[in-house]
Protein backbone atom coordinates (compact mmCIF):
# COMPACT_ATOMS: atom_id res chain seq x y z
CA UNK A 1 0.00 0.00 0.00
CA UNK A 2 1.45 3.19 -0.97
CA UNK A 3 1.77 6.05 1.07
CA UNK A 4 -0.77 8.30 -0.84
CA UNK A 5 -3.50 5.35 -0.48
CA UNK A 6 -2.70 5.92 3.56
CA UNK A 7 -3.32 9.47 3.51
CA UNK A 8 -6.50 8.97 1.04
CA UNK A 9 -7.51 6.39 4.52
CA UNK A 10 -6.39 9.72 7.32
CA UNK A 11 -8.10 11.96 5.19
CA UNK A 12 -11.53 10.79 5.28
CA UNK A 13 -10.85 9.56 8.24
CA UNK A 14 -10.00 12.97 9.38
CA UNK A 15 -12.56 14.62 7.36
CA UNK A 16 -15.48 12.19 9.05
CA UNK A 17 -13.82 13.38 12.87
CA UNK A 18 -14.08 17.17 11.78
CA UNK A 19 -17.54 16.72 10.40
CA UNK A 20 -18.87 15.45 14.08
CA UNK A 21 -16.81 18.26 15.47
CA UNK A 22 -18.50 20.67 13.28
CA UNK A 23 -21.74 18.80 14.48
CA UNK A 24 -21.12 18.88 17.88
CA UNK A 25 -20.15 23.02 17.75
CA UNK A 26 -23.09 23.45 16.52
CA UNK A 27 -24.90 21.43 19.02
CA UNK A 28 -22.80 23.23 21.87
CA UNK A 29 -25.37 26.05 21.53
CA UNK A 30 -28.47 24.30 21.65
CA UNK A 31 -27.46 21.99 24.65
CA UNK A 32 -24.52 22.52 26.98
CA UNK A 33 -25.07 19.27 28.49
CA UNK A 34 -25.50 16.69 25.75
CA UNK A 35 -22.29 18.00 24.16
CA UNK A 36 -19.87 16.85 27.57
CA UNK A 37 -21.51 13.78 26.75
CA UNK A 38 -20.94 13.17 23.35
CA UNK A 39 -17.24 14.79 24.07
CA UNK A 40 -16.15 12.07 26.68
CA UNK A 41 -17.73 9.24 23.85
CA UNK A 42 -14.57 8.85 21.59
CA UNK A 43 -15.50 9.40 17.57
CA UNK A 44 -15.10 5.66 16.14
CA UNK A 45 -16.25 4.33 12.67
CA UNK A 46 -17.82 1.32 13.14
CA UNK A 47 -18.21 -1.72 10.78
CA UNK A 48 -21.27 -4.01 11.87
CA UNK A 49 -19.41 -6.93 10.19
CA UNK A 50 -15.92 -6.61 11.65
CA UNK A 51 -17.62 -5.76 14.96
CA UNK A 52 -19.71 -9.46 14.33
CA UNK A 53 -16.25 -10.99 13.18
CA UNK A 54 -14.37 -9.77 16.20
CA UNK A 55 -17.21 -10.61 18.71
CA UNK A 56 -17.51 -14.57 17.50
CA UNK A 57 -13.52 -14.62 17.14
CA UNK A 58 -13.45 -14.16 21.29
CA UNK A 59 -16.12 -17.15 21.40
CA UNK A 60 -14.65 -19.28 19.32
CA UNK A 61 -10.82 -19.07 20.11
CA UNK A 62 -9.82 -21.13 23.13
CA UNK A 63 -6.63 -20.70 22.70
CA UNK A 64 -3.39 -22.67 21.75
CA UNK A 65 -3.92 -26.42 21.37
CA UNK A 66 -7.44 -26.18 20.12
CA UNK A 67 -9.09 -25.60 17.22
CA UNK A 68 -12.62 -23.92 16.34
CA UNK A 69 -15.58 -26.81 15.89
CA UNK A 70 -16.94 -27.44 12.78
CA UNK A 71 -20.05 -25.12 13.48
CA UNK A 72 -17.68 -22.03 14.44
CA UNK A 73 -16.01 -22.87 11.35
CA UNK A 74 -18.95 -22.14 9.28
CA UNK A 75 -20.67 -19.15 11.45
CA UNK A 76 -16.78 -17.52 11.10
CA UNK A 77 -16.70 -18.41 7.63
CA UNK A 78 -20.40 -16.48 6.77
CA UNK A 79 -19.22 -13.82 7.98
CA UNK A 80 -15.99 -13.38 6.15
CA UNK A 81 -18.22 -14.34 3.11
CA UNK A 82 -19.99 -11.37 3.07
CA UNK A 83 -16.84 -8.75 4.12
CA UNK A 84 -16.62 -5.82 1.99
CA UNK A 85 -13.15 -3.92 1.11
CA UNK A 86 -14.89 -1.31 3.19
CA UNK A 87 -15.47 -3.63 6.09
CA UNK A 88 -11.73 -2.38 6.74
CA UNK A 89 -11.43 0.66 5.33
CA UNK A 90 -10.51 -0.19 1.92
CA UNK A 91 -11.97 0.39 -1.45
CA UNK A 92 -10.87 -0.64 -4.86
CA UNK A 93 -10.55 2.65 -6.05
CA UNK A 94 -7.45 3.31 -3.89
CA UNK A 95 -4.69 3.93 -6.11
CA UNK A 96 -2.67 1.03 -4.83
CA UNK A 97 -5.00 -1.35 -6.20
CA UNK A 98 -4.89 0.25 -9.95
CA UNK A 99 -3.29 -1.96 -12.64
CA UNK A 100 0.32 -0.09 -13.23
CA UNK A 101 0.76 2.14 -16.04
CA UNK A 102 4.67 1.92 -15.70
CA UNK A 103 5.70 -2.30 -15.31
CA UNK A 104 7.87 -1.97 -11.91
CA UNK A 105 10.80 -4.36 -11.78
CA UNK A 106 12.45 -6.00 -9.22
CA UNK A 107 10.82 -7.59 -6.05
CA UNK A 108 7.22 -6.37 -4.84
CA UNK A 109 7.37 -5.66 -1.27
CA UNK A 110 4.42 -6.61 0.58
CA UNK A 111 2.49 -4.83 3.56
CA UNK A 112 0.85 -5.68 6.53
CA UNK A 113 -1.85 -3.91 8.70
CA UNK A 114 -2.54 -5.69 11.81
CA UNK A 115 -6.24 -4.80 13.40
CA UNK A 116 -6.13 -6.52 16.41
CA UNK A 117 -3.98 -8.97 17.89
CA UNK A 118 -4.30 -10.92 21.58
CA UNK A 119 -2.86 -14.32 22.73
CA UNK A 120 -6.30 -16.01 21.34
CA UNK A 121 -6.59 -14.76 17.70
CA UNK A 122 -5.14 -11.97 15.28
CA UNK A 123 -7.08 -10.05 12.33
CA UNK A 124 -4.46 -8.98 9.73
CA UNK A 125 -4.99 -7.61 6.11
CA UNK A 126 -1.71 -8.33 3.72
CA UNK A 127 -1.30 -6.11 0.55
CA UNK A 128 0.51 -7.92 -1.98
CA UNK A 129 1.65 -5.22 -5.31
CA UNK A 130 1.19 -7.23 -8.46
CA UNK A 131 3.60 -10.17 -8.49
CA UNK A 132 4.07 -10.14 -5.18
CA UNK A 133 5.16 -13.20 -3.81
CA UNK A 134 4.60 -14.59 0.21
CA UNK A 135 6.76 -17.56 -0.12
CA UNK A 136 5.84 -21.57 1.10
CA UNK A 137 5.42 -20.83 4.86
CA UNK A 138 3.40 -23.21 7.77
CA UNK A 139 1.19 -21.95 10.67
CA UNK A 140 2.25 -24.19 13.44
CA UNK A 141 -0.90 -25.20 15.45
CA UNK A 142 -2.95 -22.56 13.37
CA UNK A 143 -6.29 -22.42 12.23
CA UNK A 144 -6.22 -19.60 9.88
CA UNK A 145 -9.46 -18.12 8.05
CA UNK A 146 -8.08 -15.97 4.44
CA UNK A 147 -10.82 -14.02 3.04
CA UNK A 148 -9.67 -12.50 -0.30
CA UNK A 149 -11.36 -8.68 -0.26
CA UNK A 150 -9.64 -7.31 -3.63
CA UNK A 151 -7.71 -8.52 -6.59
CA UNK A 152 -6.49 -12.04 -8.00
CA UNK A 153 -4.40 -14.21 -6.03
CA UNK A 154 -2.91 -17.75 -6.94
CA UNK A 155 -2.69 -19.49 -4.03
CA UNK A 156 -0.63 -22.98 -3.80
CA UNK A 157 -0.76 -24.73 -0.52
CA UNK A 158 0.39 -28.35 0.75
CA UNK A 159 -0.06 -30.27 3.70
CA UNK A 160 2.75 -32.72 5.17
CA UNK A 161 1.97 -36.19 4.16
CA UNK A 162 1.46 -39.37 6.98
CA UNK A 163 4.09 -38.37 9.15
CA UNK A 164 3.88 -42.11 10.35
CA UNK A 165 5.83 -43.61 7.98
CA UNK A 166 9.18 -43.67 6.76
CA UNK A 167 8.44 -43.06 3.33
CA UNK A 168 7.98 -39.23 3.94
CA UNK A 169 11.62 -38.35 4.19
CA UNK A 170 14.49 -38.67 2.33
CA UNK A 171 17.78 -40.68 2.95
CA UNK A 172 19.18 -37.86 4.52
CA UNK A 173 16.26 -36.36 6.12
CA UNK A 174 16.13 -33.07 4.72
CA UNK A 175 13.20 -33.34 2.69
CA UNK A 176 9.62 -34.19 3.42
CA UNK A 177 7.02 -35.16 1.52
CA UNK A 178 4.41 -32.82 1.23
CA UNK A 179 0.92 -33.64 -0.60
CA UNK A 180 -0.71 -30.71 -2.63
CA UNK A 181 -4.28 -29.30 -1.59
CA UNK A 182 -5.01 -26.04 -3.37
CA UNK A 183 -3.25 -24.70 -7.10
CA UNK A 184 -5.59 -22.22 -8.40
CA UNK A 185 -6.49 -18.73 -8.56
CA UNK A 186 -8.86 -16.82 -6.48
CA UNK A 187 -10.29 -13.91 -7.68
CA UNK A 188 -12.60 -11.42 -5.28
CA UNK A 189 -15.25 -11.29 -4.24
CA UNK A 190 -15.26 -14.90 -3.56
CA UNK A 191 -15.25 -17.93 -0.63
CA UNK A 192 -13.09 -17.80 2.53
CA UNK A 193 -10.46 -20.64 2.35
CA UNK A 194 -9.69 -22.02 5.91
CA UNK A 195 -6.53 -24.48 7.02
CA UNK A 196 -6.01 -26.26 10.09
CA UNK A 197 -3.19 -27.43 11.97
CA UNK A 198 -2.96 -30.74 9.66
CA UNK A 199 -5.20 -30.28 6.91
CA UNK A 200 -6.78 -27.75 4.56
CA UNK A 201 -2.98 -26.72 3.41
CA UNK A 202 -1.51 -25.52 6.17
CA UNK A 203 1.59 -24.87 4.20
CA UNK A 204 1.06 -22.31 1.55
CA UNK A 205 2.21 -19.52 -0.63
CA UNK A 206 0.67 -16.53 -2.23
CA UNK A 207 0.77 -15.12 -5.92
CA UNK A 208 -0.67 -11.97 -6.61
CA UNK A 209 -1.60 -12.16 -10.06
CA UNK A 210 -2.92 -8.56 -9.47
CA UNK A 211 -2.64 -5.73 -6.40
CA UNK A 212 -4.58 -7.68 -3.90
CA UNK A 213 -5.62 -6.90 -0.02
CA UNK A 214 -6.28 -10.16 2.58
CA UNK A 215 -7.56 -10.40 5.74
CA UNK A 216 -6.04 -13.32 7.78
CA UNK A 217 -7.98 -14.34 10.90
CA UNK A 218 -5.32 -16.15 12.73
CA UNK A 219 -6.19 -18.72 15.89
CA UNK A 220 -3.46 -18.69 18.05
CA UNK A 221 -1.53 -16.54 16.54
CA UNK A 222 2.02 -16.67 15.26
CA UNK A 223 4.68 -16.60 18.98
CA UNK A 224 8.05 -17.61 19.24
CA UNK A 225 7.58 -17.45 22.71
CA UNK A 226 4.76 -20.50 22.25
CA UNK A 227 6.86 -22.60 20.06
CA UNK A 228 4.83 -21.00 16.94
CA UNK A 229 7.36 -19.73 15.00
CA UNK A 230 6.85 -19.18 11.23
CA UNK A 231 9.21 -21.44 9.09
CA UNK A 232 10.17 -21.33 5.34
CA UNK A 233 10.13 -23.86 2.50
CA UNK A 234 11.73 -24.40 -0.83
CA UNK A 235 10.32 -26.43 -2.96
CA UNK A 236 12.61 -29.36 -4.25
CA UNK A 237 12.66 -30.98 -7.58
CA UNK A 238 10.58 -34.55 -7.67
CA UNK A 239 13.79 -35.27 -9.73
CA UNK A 240 15.54 -35.47 -6.89
CA UNK A 241 14.71 -38.63 -5.65
CA UNK A 242 12.77 -40.26 -9.18
CA UNK A 243 15.48 -39.12 -12.06
CA UNK A 244 12.35 -36.80 -12.97
CA UNK A 245 12.72 -33.32 -13.59
CA UNK A 246 9.19 -32.00 -12.25
CA UNK A 247 8.59 -30.30 -8.86
CA UNK A 248 5.48 -32.34 -8.35
CA UNK A 249 4.24 -35.65 -8.94
CA UNK A 250 1.02 -37.80 -8.96
CA UNK A 251 1.58 -40.93 -7.18
CA UNK A 252 -1.08 -43.92 -7.51
CA UNK A 253 -3.62 -42.46 -4.67
CA UNK A 254 -4.45 -38.87 -7.56
CA UNK A 255 -2.74 -36.43 -4.75
CA UNK A 256 -0.21 -34.51 -6.05
CA UNK A 257 3.07 -34.27 -3.75
CA UNK A 258 6.74 -32.07 -3.71
CA UNK A 259 9.28 -32.57 -1.53
CA UNK A 260 9.82 -29.70 0.70
CA UNK A 261 13.15 -28.67 2.41
CA UNK A 262 13.13 -26.20 5.30
CA UNK A 263 15.40 -22.61 4.68
CA UNK A 264 15.65 -19.18 6.15
CA UNK A 265 13.54 -16.84 5.73
CA UNK A 266 13.21 -15.66 2.16
CA UNK A 267 14.58 -12.14 1.26
CA UNK A 268 11.17 -11.14 -0.55
CA UNK A 269 9.34 -12.39 2.86
CA UNK A 270 10.12 -9.71 4.78
CA UNK A 271 6.65 -7.02 5.15
CA UNK A 272 6.39 -3.67 5.72
CA UNK A 273 4.01 -2.87 8.53
CA UNK A 274 1.43 0.15 7.87
CA UNK A 275 -0.84 1.22 10.51
CA UNK A 276 -4.38 0.32 10.47
CA UNK A 277 -6.60 3.55 9.48
CA UNK A 278 -10.00 1.48 9.09
CA UNK A 279 -13.35 0.91 11.30
CA UNK A 280 -12.20 0.29 14.76
CA UNK A 281 -13.31 -2.69 16.82
CA UNK A 282 -14.98 -1.65 20.00
CA UNK A 283 -14.06 -4.35 22.52
CA UNK A 284 -16.47 -3.28 25.36
CA UNK A 285 -18.96 -4.18 23.46
CA UNK A 286 -18.45 -7.69 23.97
FE1 LIG B 1 -0.04 -17.72 5.67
Amino acid sequence: MTKEDVDLVEQRRSSRVEHKVIKKKKKKKRCKRKVRIQVKRPVKMISRTLQKLFDLCQQVFKGPGTVPSPSDVQRLCHILDVMKPEDVGLNRDLQFFQPRSVVVEGKQRVAYSTIYKCHNFSLCIFFLPATAVIPLHNHPGMTVFSKLLLGTMHIKSYDWADTHGSDNYDSLSILKLARMKINRSFRAPCETSVLYPTSGGNIHEFTAVTPCAVLDVLGPPYSKHDGRDCSYYRENSYGILSNRDEFTKTEDDGHRYGWFEEIEMPQESEMDGIPYMGPQIDESIS
